[in-house]
């Protein structure tokens, strides 16, 4: 007998397939059966009652820290994929900034092991760029193919040297792999810690300029026009790199580009307001409104592909500290969703690319399966109350750290229930701790 499962009465919101409207999906033996307007439902086959929510592909979130191997008191594989699924997430791609990291086929290998005893999101690790991460010899990128990586990544770090990142760009088109790539020139970012500007000054914190990031996508967009490529650039936080990329995917440059909730929602007025707290302190850093305005118009109109939460899990032992020396980054799984949903109700978003910008976008970049519930697609689906109020409480996040600026804030819109391949992997009120 098949395995049958009704998602009935929600608003299916599905931009890959072009749905929009209150739709029963029919999972059947882990796949996509059938999305329609009235199907029969069998009288001893199990059903979500999905009224009043929406039902989507599962997220995709193409940029996540999950520190292991090596800093497991941060973060696990099991525990991010845990953290994944709670916020509406199926597919995540893990940064290769572990300790050792991954620049080699064990390291993806241990990752796809852990991911795949924690049967929970599905876990695609990213390679390294450069050996070590240094900046000086090219990975093996056709190793880290081979052994299951979607993508080349230096992340946390600029690939400071021009002609490595050259060289990186012929290597992987070799490969037919993305290079994905943190914009910032570490000359120019110097000892900077937050965003130049007057807040930066009114504090009295050394600022980071836009021009930092701005400099290293220019750089890259030409880089990509000599060597070719497909270059996906990561956490876009300034109005010039927005303007560089709207003007490079107009001549047709094969580029595609990202940019975080927190980058979307918050802005360096927001460190002042907190009182220096490190839980506002990333890398790239909060920027200006005008910054802030010119992320939104670009992922409104598609400059941007993608939201990816850049999920960077830090202990108090790296964040309890003084804003300059706290580490970059902050945990984002469990609060993207209501994060970003705000954006549609300032009208800043429409609905249906919020969705397509956490499911069918973010695929596509990468060329990953998922993404929609077309037939016959593996179900990884996400049901999301998008009207559900709650107070963020980081000690009951299911990852291990809770270095998040939403603490204790009011916010809007939850995931209730998760399948990954038709396994209800996540349902809210159920087994929480
Ligand atoms: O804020 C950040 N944290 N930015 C990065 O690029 C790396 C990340 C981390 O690994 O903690
Ligand atoms: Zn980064």
């Amino acid at each position: 007998m098949s395995d049958v499962l009704f998602i009935e009465g929600g608003r299916v919101i599905d931009p890959a397939s072009g749905v929009d409207g209150v739709r029963t999906v029919v999972v059947r033996d882990g796949k996509v059966a059938e999305v329609a307007e009235r199907v029969e439902r069998p009288r001893d086959a199990r059903a979500i009652d999905a009224r009043g929510k929406w039902v989507t592909p599962g997220f995709v979130d193409l940029h996540v820290h999950l520190r292991e191997p090596g800093q497991e008191y941060k973060e696990t594989v099991a525990t991010g994929a845990r953290a994944a699924v709670a916020g509406g997430f199926t597919t995540i791609c893990a940064m290769p900034n572990t300790k050792p990291v991954n620049d080699n086929a064990s390291v993806t290998e241990l990752v796809l092991a852990r991911a795949a005893a924690a049967g929970l999101a599905r876990v695609l690790p990213v390679g390294c760029i450069s050996r070590g991460q240094e900046g000086q010899d090219l990975a093996e990128y056709g190793e880290l193919k081979a052994a299951g990586c979607v993508a080349l990544s230096d992340d946390g770090r600029p690939v400071a040297s021009s002609s490595l990142m050259r060289r990186a760009l012929e290597y992987a088109r070799a490969f037919g792999l993305p290079l994905a790539v943190h914009e910032e020139d570490p000359l120019l970012v110097g000892k900077g810690v937050m965003h130049e500007g007057p807040t930066a000054t009114r504090l009295g914190l050394k600022g980071i300029p836009g021009a930092a990031e701005d400099v290293m996508i220019l750089r890259d967009l030409a880089l990509l026009e000599l060597a070719g490529g497909r270059l996906h650039v990561q956490h876009v936080s300034t109005r010039g790199g927005v303007r560089a990329i709207r003007e490079a995917k107009k001549r047709g440059l094969p580029v595609t580009a990202e940019a975080t909730p927190h980058h979307l929602a918050l802005t360096d007025e927001d460190v002042g307001a907190s009182g220096y707290d490190p839980d506002f302190k990333m890398n790239p850093p909060l920027r200006s409104r005008s910054d802030v305005q010119a992320l939104r118009e670009a992922l409104a109109d598609g400059t941007l592909d993608c939201i990816a939460t850049d999920h960077a899990p830090h202990s108090a032992v790296e964040k309890d500290l003084e804003f300059d020396v706290a580490a970059n980054g902050i945990v984002g799984l469990e609060t993207a969703f209501p994060v970003c949903l705000a954006l549609t109700r300032s009208g800043a978003l429409s609905e249906r690319r919020l969705v397509e910008a956490f499911t069918a976008s973010p695929a596509r970049v990468y060329r990953l399966p998922g993404g929609s519930l077309g037939r016959g697609e593996a179900a990884d689906v996400a049901v999301l109350d998008p009207a559900a109020e709650w107070r963020c409480d980081p000690a009951a996040f299911r990852s291990k750290s809770r270095n998040s600026p939403w603490k204790s804030s009011a916010l809007i819109g939850r995931c209730t229930h998760t399948l990954v391949g038709g396994k209800l992997v996540f349902e809210a009120g159920k087994g929480e701790r």
